[in-house]
């Protein structure tokens, strides 16, 4: 029986992700942790406990005293919060993963780790569509440069010490349960709530500016699907690109003004307009497709239409 630790429970993955964890593999053997208190369906659902990553023999004891099999790290600094406090995000994001990594070479139990990656490890120098599993990476956000060794460190503990760690290169993530936190694809989920609260939005990112982005049901259905996934017929060993639909904020003002009339839109560029200038438009997604089955569910329209619905009973 697994015995499943999740750090970051209370972030926009991981308050979505405890859940589906929970119907699949039973409340009880699902741990949600955080540094803060996670939405009430994640504390009252199973168990859950204050826990911080960086505190490395506070870890290890309780992944000892829990059995623990499986441990999904997603507790990290966003890219536009990153480039505020580039140092203390490098320290983080990378001290965080090193002692997860550490301790799962340490405890037998431990089958397989998840940790995400991000787009954010391509720069201005990669094919910016459709960009191949395999490119040129020089990152220039803080963000990228910790998600870029995180991979070569994630590689480097599968083929030294045999550690299985699965990790999907996300896009921006769309969902309206929790809000993400000082990332550069955080518009495409303000915008949302915005023209709801609002019926106006202002957009740090130019019009134009297309991203790939995913919804989260097919984000977590990926992910789970990834841990699940015969290692043998995994070829990636440090992570997966993953596509999604490639969308600018234009498009989505579109989507949601077919809804809400009247809905206006103005664009003022901040600094995460120079990150996302150097991230991919698209990303050939084939190799998780091939591997272990990846598939996308929600288009524009699909999700705009469950994003409004959500986020208006959220409100009210
Ligand atoms: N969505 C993240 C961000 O914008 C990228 O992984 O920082």
């Amino acid at each position: 029986m697994d015995n499943i630790l999740v750090i970051g429970a209370a972030g926009q993955i991981g308050s979505e992700l405890v859940v589906e964890l929970r119907k699949q593999y039973g409340s009880e053997h699902v741990f949600a942790t955080d540094i803060k208190l996670a939405p009430p369906d994640v504390i009252e659902g199973g168990p859950f406990q204050v826990l911080d990553v960086m505190d490395d023999k506070q870890l290890i004891h309780f992944i000892i005293r829990h059995k623990i099999t499986q441990i999904y790290h997603l507790a990290a600094v966003l890219s536009g919060n990153a480039e505020k406090l580039p140092t203390q995000a490098w320290n983080i994001n990378m001290d965080s993963l090193m002692n997860i990594l550490e301790v799962a070479k340490m405890v037998e139990e431990v089958k397989k780790v998840f940790w995400p990656s991000s787009i954010a490890v391509f720069g201005p120098t990669t094919p910016r569509t459709n960009t191949p599993q395999l490119a040129v990476m020089e990152p220039v956000t803080v963000y990228g440069i910790s998600k870029l060794a995180g991979e070569r460190w994630c590689d480097y503990y599968f083929n030294k010490y045999g550690v299985d760690v699965r990790s999907i290169r996300y896009p921006g993530l769309i969902s309206y349960k929790t809000e993400a936190g000082g990332g550069t694809t955080d518009y495409a989920v303000e915008i949302y709530y915005e023209a709801i609260r609002n019926g106006s939005y202002e957009c740090f990112l130019t019009g134009n500016t297309s991203l790939p982005m995913l919804f989260m049901p097919d984000a977590i259905q990926a992910t789970i699907q990834l841990m699940e996934a015969e290692r043998s017929k995994l070829s990636i060993h440090s992570a997966y690109n993953l596509g999604g639909m490639s969308i600018t904020p234009d498009q989505v003002y579109r989507e949601i003004l077919k809804e809400i009339p009247g809905f206006t839109i103005s664009y003022n560029p901040d600094f995460r307009q120079a990150i996302a200038d150097t991230w991919p438009e698209s990303v050939d997604d084939s190799l998780a497709r091939e591997d272990w089955g990846f598939k996308q569910h929600y288009d524009l329209e699909k999700m705009t239409g469950i994003m409004l619905k959500e986020i208006r009973n959220k409100l009210n």
